[in-house]
């Protein structure tokens, strides 16, 4: 019997997201990755065992619009990784938490409760989620922010006990992994400062967590702390 080597990644059109998609299709994996919108740049270079949906994940429509595609194709999947965010200050005002709930907590929900049963039945399977230590910690400027992470946080144990044992769920909580184009020297120095490692380790070790849980068959339920020693400073 065959068994699907299909991984669903939201989310997955640049940065941590690609990063991992590329890394799983050169492990032999078939990703089907979501975004908004096309990119440009893939008009003259295509990617290369990558499938794209498009899905807007900030209102209930939009997620039940790419639910409905999505079991309608109806791949069987080897797994669910749950990527997609918005990072957003609380001064950017009530819509900003929305947005943030919609995408951290409404979209994986509904799709963990409706494509569960995408999952492939005949091996172990896996959703896993990206949040954020600082959902551990709260944040001045972010507490909307933490909270929705902190609710996707929270439903990797709820979906862990509905699912097991044919279905692992777990977490990933990073700190910094990849600045942005626009963060300054000062910002930099002062991230960087924060964790006993001191260095931006770039998106390959979100991909090496993501296999690690992938590969681990005792794992479920837990969020896995990547943040270079930031709770040792
Ligand atoms: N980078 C870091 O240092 C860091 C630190 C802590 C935690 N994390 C977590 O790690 C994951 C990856 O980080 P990242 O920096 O690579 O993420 P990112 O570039 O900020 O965002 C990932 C994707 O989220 C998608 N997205 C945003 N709003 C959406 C919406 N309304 N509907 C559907 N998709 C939406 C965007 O897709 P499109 O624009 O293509 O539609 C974007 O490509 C995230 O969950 C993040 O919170 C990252």
């Amino acid at each position: 019997m065959t068994v699907s080597n299909t991984i669903l990644i939201t989310g997955g059109a640049q940065r941590v997201g690609l990063h991992c998609a590329q890394r799983l299709v050169e492990d032999g994996y078939h990703v089907i990755i979501t975004c908004r919108s096309l990119r440009p740049e893939w008009r003259d270079q295509p990617l290369s065992g990558i499938d794209v949906m498009l899905a807007d994940f900030s209102s209930l429509k939009g997620i039940e619009q790419f639910i409905e595609r999505l079991q309608d194709q109806g791949p069987k999947l080897r797994a669910i990784i749950h990527n997609a965010s918005l990072w957003l200050e609380d001064q950017s005002g009530a819509e900003a938490m929305q947005q943030m709930f919609m995408v951290h907590m409404q979209a994986p929900f509904l799709i963990n409760d409706a494509c569960s049963l995408l999952l492939d039945p005949h091996q172990t399977t896996d959703i896993i989620q990206l949040t954020d230590y600082a959902a551990q910690r709260g944040s001045k400027k972010h507490a909307a922010y933490c909270a929705s992470k902190a609710g996707l946080e929270n439903l990797t144990l709820s979906f862990a006990a509905r699912l097991a044992p044919q279905v692992k769920v777990n977490s990933i909580a990073p700190a910094l992994i990849m600045f942005n184009s626009s963060d300054d020297e000062i910002y930099r120095r002062k991230t960087l400062a924060k964790s006993a490692l001191g260095i931006e380790p770039g998106p390959e070790v979100v991909y090496q967590s993501i296999r690690y849980l992938m590969d681990n068959s005792y794992v479920t339920g837990t969020s896995l702390t990547l943040n270079g020693g930031r709770h040792l400073k």
